[in-house]
């Protein structure tokens, strides 16, 4: 396990508040930050490069100045499409560097020069991946660090099963590395380290925060749900994605029978998270992740929607008891 420099002795908990389209704003990466762990948004969250160098500042001088007990706020972190469809690649990667954005998490393409941009300043760069293959190549760009998305995951999620994943992956990394994926308590955390992770990357969680940008309804429905009704499926945005099943069937679409999308590879993704649901079957469809919402099987641990820090509060002692417990199985 490797802590990469700039995070170690930053972090209450070894959390990323993992980025969400239309879920993590401004507020939940500073409440994230100030309660102790890396908060995150995607840029794509903004309509444009202005607005992106916008919440960038908020957020610079929201973390400025330690908490009154003198406690520097946990770095924070940007989610960036390299993918030649995103049109704001240039310029979004000219506000994190004029920023110095210290965590940049690359989806979708590893680029060398991005990976380049980012340490000019000190920073780090993370790469998200579903498979070893991927991770190779990401390796091969020089990133920092690999997030590994397992299945059950909010958003666009892997298919493997994290033990597969992460065995895979260890055979072409042995950097620091993040698991995502149905993560929900304390516990998973100290799971997903004893499993040679070095974070754990938690988003549906974080979504029922009351700073998240998620309507009272979808708060409701992240409490409601069971990880059984989580519906992974192409059909809503291309990409496979885990879906809440109350909001595909109140959007007029039957959970069971969805239709097949007529385009699946990533190569013809034009946004990943766009708002307009890229399936071809209808134009007046639904619109995906604005009206069906994404979350993962981790709403199995959501009870109540909290503000951030009583969340992390929760994280630390649910960590903290699991670790005792298990020192004591373990006889130590
Ligand atoms: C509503 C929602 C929106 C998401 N949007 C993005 C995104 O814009 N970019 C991204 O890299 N991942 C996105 N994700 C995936 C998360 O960053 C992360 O991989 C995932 O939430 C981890 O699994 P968990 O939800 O089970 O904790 C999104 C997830 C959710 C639930």
């Amino acid at each position: 396990m490797t802590m990469p420099q700039q995070l170690q002795g930053r972090l209450r908990l070894p959390i990323i508040s993992a980025p969400m389209f239309l879920g993590s704003g401004v507020d939940l990466v500073v409440g994230a930050c100030r309660a102790g762990v890396v908060g995150t948004f995607p840029a794509l969250n903004l309509r444009t490069t202005e607005d992106f160098d916008g919440w960038l500042t908020q957020i610079e001088t929201a973390l400025a100045e330690p908490d009154a007990s003198g406690r520097r706020p946990a770095p924070f972190g940007v989610n960036f499409i390299v993918h030649h469809t995103n049109k704001r690649i240039e310029a979004d990667l000219e506000q994190i560097v004029a920023h110095e954005v210290p965590l940049v998490i690359t989806s979708l393409g590893a680029a060398k020069e991005v990976v380049d941009a980012v340490h000019s300043y000190g920073g780090l760069v993370f790469h998200d991946v579903t498979n070893a293959k991927h991770a190779a190549k990401a390796a091969a760009a020089g990133v920092d660090g690999l997030i590994l998305v397992s299945a059950g995951a909010g958003g666009h999620a892997g298919g493997l099963n994290p033990f597969a994943l992460i065995t895979e992956v260890r055979t072409v990394w042995d950097g620091p590395l993040v698991l995502g994926g149905a993560l929900s308590t304390g516990r998973d955390v100290l799971a997903a380290q004893a499993a040679g992770a070095d974070l754990a990357y938690m988003g549906t969680r974080f979504l029922a925060t009351s700073e998240s940008l998620v309507s009272q309804e979808y708060g409701d429905m992240l409490v409601g749900h069971s990880a059984e009704q989580i519906v992974y499926t192409p059909s809503i945005s291309t990409i496979p994605a885990n879906f809440l099943r109350e909001s595909i069937a109140a959007a007029g679409l039957d959970p069971d029978h969805l239709p097949v999308p007529e385009r699946v590879d990533l190569g013809h993704v034009t946004n990943p998270h766009a708002e307009e649901p890229q399936s071809t079957t209808s134009t007046t469809a639904p619109k995906a992740w604005k009206e069906i919402w994404s979350a993962g099987q981790s709403v199995a641990g959501i009870s109540s929607v909290v503000p951030v820090a009583e969340l992390v509060d929760q994280l630390e002692a649910e960590y903290t008891q699991a670790k005792g417990e298990l020192l004591a199985v373990l006889g130590e």
